[in-house]
């Protein structure tokens, strides 16, 4: 079989990114050349700066970068001397048109496909790295065919798993990877050559090779699964504050039984990131396209379920604090969708804020990784209101200590490890009272801060 010596990567984002730095890293025979249109990013990459955070990540970029690792946004080249091309393009839910607000936007896969058709001059495997709906193998085999000029293509779809925040140990370390081919002799043959890369550091095991649409379907059910828990565990946080049970003892409870397992039970404010929301709309649109609506229904309720549990946060603070929280400073400690990550995308203090800066609020907030430019432009975008008024009405903090400062109440949006390590007596000194906290993530020491003085209102905790 016929190693492959050579990979571009089409898209340097999230998942371009840090998966092509792993595999450069892993596999120092192989050149990697990571390219995207938004020359921004391409020179963020080549800085010590990068364009995203992520633990880990500068130490591998570092050591690949230069040697077979590089940033270009010489598309065209990069592709021509490549021999297997990833393409890691974003895939976001449309936003106008048919299958507005639910069906994926395959605008910038299908150009990718087109563009790789139009300037190769050799064979290439091209591998589906973004999450895509079940059957886009076949539009994208239909576009390269219509283009070839006796070069042949191989289609893979091989999604990624990597969760943002942990994504150099989930890449170097993964529970499995997925590799999905045309089941004839020259698809085994890519699926081969793509498992012969991983099998650089990851055990052949744990690679798992199946169909085409068996793999496309797997990554958008792996995404809709996860978010079930989540949102299976907060509906009962209503219920909880409603009878007194605790939701995180309800949970130690479930997730010890191993047929159900621990992981992904814990209650939170909503999930939020670019992909849960979209890659169950994305579900939900097949399941209707397909004309299953019992199927596509189960799947919404998930979405359902979790915008219902941002505006419950929302309007649970406004209800406490007698009802209006027009004039008073909320502080919200945390804008990223988690923690260890700069991305915001579908965070749920965008939500949140908004439905708080709508009762007239004035909103501190501060985040450890997340710029004030980009907390605008969350905010903007949602149309609310004038950006000059969100401007007026949101105020960016350096630290949690100013966030906070002569606030009535704090929300904790993110789980930053550093909210749990806070001078909360500080804080509280500094604070309107009566103090209220509200955790959305349940991170702190709910005794130690009633102690302080606190009134504290924990999600899925009702009275004492
Ligand atoms: P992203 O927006 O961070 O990055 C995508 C990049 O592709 C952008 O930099 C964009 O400029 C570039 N691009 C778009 N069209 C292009 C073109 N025609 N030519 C060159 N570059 C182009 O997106 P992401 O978070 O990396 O996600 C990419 C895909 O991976 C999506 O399908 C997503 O669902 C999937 N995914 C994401 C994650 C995650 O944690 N973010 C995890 C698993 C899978
Ligand atoms: C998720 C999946 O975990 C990845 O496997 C997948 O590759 C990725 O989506 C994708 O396709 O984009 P990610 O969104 O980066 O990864 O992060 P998660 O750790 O899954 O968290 C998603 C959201 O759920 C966050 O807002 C997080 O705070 C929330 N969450 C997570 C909870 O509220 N409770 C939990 O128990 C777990």
């Amino acid at each position: 079989m016929k190693k492959i010596k050579s990979i571009c990567c089409i898209g340097a984002g999230y998942v371009g990114g840090p998966t092509m730095a792993v595999i450069a890293q892993q596999c120092p025979e192989i050149k990697v050349i990571v390219v995207d249109i938004n020359a921004d990013r391409i020179a963020q990459w080549q800085t010590d700066n990068l364009p995203i955070y992520e633990p880990g990540l500068l130490e591998v970029v570092k050591e690949a970068r230069g040697r077979n690792l590089f940033f270009s946004t010489d598309i065209e080249n990069a592709i021509r001397d490549s021999e297997m091309i990833f393409m890691s393009v974003n895939t976001p839910t449309k936003t106008y048109g048919l299958g507005k607000g639910r069906a994926a936007d395959l605008k910038f896969v299908e150009l990718s496909a087109r563009k790789i058709a139009e300037v190769s001059t050799s064979d290439k495997i091209v591998v589906e790295k973004s999450t895509l709906p079940v059957r886009t193998a076949e539009s994208i085999k239909t576009i390269l065919k219509e283009h070839t000029n006796g070069v042949k293509f191989q289609v893979l779809s091989n999604p990624e798993f990597l969760a943002e925040g942990t994504a150099v140990q989930d890449l170097q370390k993964p529970d499995r990877v997925l590799i999905g081919g045309d089941q004839t002799p020259e698809g085994l043959q890519a699926i081969e050559a793509l498992t012969d890369i991983y099998a650089h550091w990851i055990p052949r095991e744990q690679i798992i090779q199946t169909r085409l649409w068996s793999s496309e379907l797997s990554k958008l059910t792996a995404n809709a699964f996860l978010a079930q828990r989540i949102s299976s565990i907060n509906s009962l946080t209503a219920l909880c504050e409603a009878t007194g049970a605790d939701v995180d003892e309800v949970a130690y409870a479930i997730g010890t039984d191993s047929r159900i397992g621990s992981k992904f039970l814990k209650a939170s404010v909503g999930f939020g990131g670019s992909c849960f929301q979209k890659d169950i709309l994305n579900l939900v649109y097949l399941c209707e396209y397909f004309g299953l609506p019992e199927v596509a229904a189960y799947w919404e309720q998930v979405i359902i379920m979790n915008d219902y549990q941002k505006k419950r946060f929302a309007t649970n603070i406004i209800h406490t604090l007698f009802n209006t929280v027009s004039g008073k400073k909320i502080a919200l400690l945390g804008w990223a969708f988690k923690k260890d990550t700069n991305d915001t995308r579908e965070s749920a203090a965008i939500y949140v804020a908004d439905d708080l800066l709508s009762d007239l609020a004035q909103v501190g907030v501060y985040d450890p990784q997340v710029s004030a430019d980009k907390m605008y432009a969350d905010l903007n975008y949602l149309q609310t209101r004038p950006a000059k008024e969100n401007e007026q009405m949101l105020e960016v903090h350096s630290n949690a200590y100013d966030a906070c400062k002569d606030a009535h109440a704090i929300a904790i949006i993110t789980e930053w490890d550093e909210f749990k390590t806070l001078d909360w007596q500080r804080i509280f000194d500094q604070m309107k009272k009566p103090a209220f906290l509200f955790d959305g993530r349940n991170i702190l020491n709910h005794s130690h801060l009633r102690e302080v003085g606190f009134i504290v209102k924990a999600i899925g905790k009702g009275a004492e």
